[in-house]
């Protein structure tokens, strides 16, 4: 049995976590951190989990790591995660981290956009990219994974097909992406008022979202190509859910300024791209990924459409699960060699 902690247990991504772990026959929770000292019951910060799961919280120390765990869940913010990341991995403990801290494969590109001197060289250097469709061998081998961002995780698994076969333009790319409000986590902020988001989409960080510098990051990295997009998310009044819809500029063929792809050439493509992963879904002829459809799962859900001079493509997830609980499960799948489809399914 793999005994698992959970570093930051009061968060959205701690519920569903907890959720999917309890699910999971391979795995016991034995360890959850919280940064307030009085030693609540976790079942009393989240009743929902009442009877089945009342362990007491214990006050997270960035001097000693707690014992009797193999694998720990980091879900601290950005910049705070950093701090506590090496008590776990220097102790031969594998660590899945929710945060932006170990995402980046540059440390002046992770600096320059969370406005912070990143403190552990060592673990941003070595971390892998936790999205198992792009990054599997990898993440078998690692004990430090930097689990994906919401967004990025949609758009990343949206565009790959298509930038790794170089169809399309790879640095005129637009990405309309759409979040529900728990995507800005539990902690209260004047745009996450129930009064100020009911009601509303608002767009928001336009051109300054730190997950627009991730999404072309790794699909630089992964595609050996600059990558380059414009990322526009909007706050929607949905407890959940992202819906990004991207448009994407094919590559010209002589003096044709039509797409040289047709829906049914593109649908193959992503075919055989995704495979047989269990968690990407691809929708057929004029079906598109809805939020309704994902949320409170794992999977992805993909359409592409070629129009006059575009190619539209759609992806859904939930942010909280495959953009952030499920996937982190589905990397300690991968990490501990257990079938990656295990409470997830
Ligand atoms: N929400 C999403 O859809 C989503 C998706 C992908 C990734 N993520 C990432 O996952 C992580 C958790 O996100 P979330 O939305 O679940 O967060 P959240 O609900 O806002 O919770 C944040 C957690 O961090 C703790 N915390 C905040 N500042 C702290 C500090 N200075 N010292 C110690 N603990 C501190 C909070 O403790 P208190 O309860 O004491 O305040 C709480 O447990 C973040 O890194 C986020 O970027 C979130």
């Amino acid at each position: 049995m793999l005994k698992v902690g959970i570093i930051g247990a009061t968060a959205y991504t701690s519920l569903e976590l907890i959720k999917i772990l309890l699910r999971h026959p391979e795995v016991k929770i034995t360890y959850l951190g919280v940064r307030r000292t009085d030693r609540p019951k976790i079942s009393d910060i989240f009743p929902t989990l009442k009877n089945l799961l009342d362990l007491t919280c214990e006050t997270i120390e960035q001097k000693e790591a707690p014992k009797d765990i193999d694998l720990a869940f980091i879900t601290l913010p950005p910049t705070i995660s950093m701090q506590y990341v090496p008590l776990f991995a220097g102790n031969g403990i594998k660590v899945i981290d929710f945060s932006a801290d170990y995402r980046f494969r540059d440390k002046s590109l992770y600096e320059k956009w969370y406005k912070a001197q990143h403190t552990d060289s060592k673990g941003i250097e070595t971390a892998v990219y936790g999205l198992p469709e792009l990054f599997r061998n990898e993440i078998k081998k690692t004990n430090l994974v930097g689990n994906p961002g919401c967004y990025t995780t949609a758009t990343i698994l949206a565009l790959a097909p298509l930038l790794s076969k170089g169809l399309i333009h790879s640095e005129d790319i637009i990405v309309d992406a759409k979040s529900g409000v728990s995507g800005r986590g539990r902690e209260p902020k004047e745009d996450t008022h129930y009064c100020e988001c009911n009601e509303n989409i608002e767009a928001y960080s336009v051109g300054s979202h730190r997950h627009s510098p991730e999404i072309e990051h790794i699909l630089s990295i992964k595609t050996n190509q600059k990558v380059s997009i414009q990322f526009v998310p909007h706050l929607i009044p949905m407890n959940r859910g992202i819906l990004c819809t991207i448009y994407a500029k094919p590559k010209v063929v002589g003096a044709n300024v039509r797409s040289p792809l047709h829906d049914d050439e593109v649908h193959k493509l992503y075919k055989e791209f995704y495979g047989k992963e269990p968690f990407v879904r691809l929708k057929e002829g004029n079906e598109m990924p809805r939020t309704k459809d994902v949320i409170f799962t794992n999977f992805c859900d993909i359409a592409a459409k070629v129009t006059e001079n575009r190619i539209i493509i759609i992806s859904a997830i939930d942010n909280l699960i495959k953009g952030a609980s499920g996937q982190a499960v589905q990397n300690m799948n991968v990490m501990c060699g257990f079938d990656e489809k295990t409470g997830l399914l």
